[in-house]
């Protein structure tokens, strides 16, 4: 069966900004987030190419500090907020695991 997580896009009112989810997968616990950047939004899990870690350094702070990539907390990688590519790091080449994710109106639906 379906897992859907509902999101309120008021809460990612910046560009860019994060929001993170928990979700079930195969009985597991994972993470995932959104990511509002150039006014579009895309979804991935919340998951390093290089090792199984999650990518946030803080909290929901995924960005470096220019806020134009994706940084792994861990060793750095590099990933394109709009495609989930690795630019740079250990895991270059590679990408984020995409999930589904639905724009509505006020309301932004991820179904695993
Ligand atoms: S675990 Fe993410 S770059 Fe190594």
């Amino acid at each position: 069966m379906d897992n859907q997580i509902f999101i309120k896009k008021d809460c990612l009112n910046k560009d860019p900004s994060t929001v993170k989810f928990n979700f079930l997968e195969n009985g597991q616990d994972q993470s995932g987030f959104i990511v509002f950047f150039d006014k579009k939004y895309y979804a991935y899990k919340n998951k390093c190419q290089h090792l199984e870690v999650e990518l946030d350094w803080e909290n929901n702070n995924f960005f470096e500090d220019e806020n134009k990539l994706i940084i792994c907390a861990t060793h750095g990688a590099l990933y394109e907020p709009k495609s989930g590519k690795c630019l740079m790091g250990p895991c270059k080449g590679k990408n984020l695991e995409i999930l589904n994710l639905k724009v509505l109106e006020d309301e932004l639906i991820v179904t695993i």
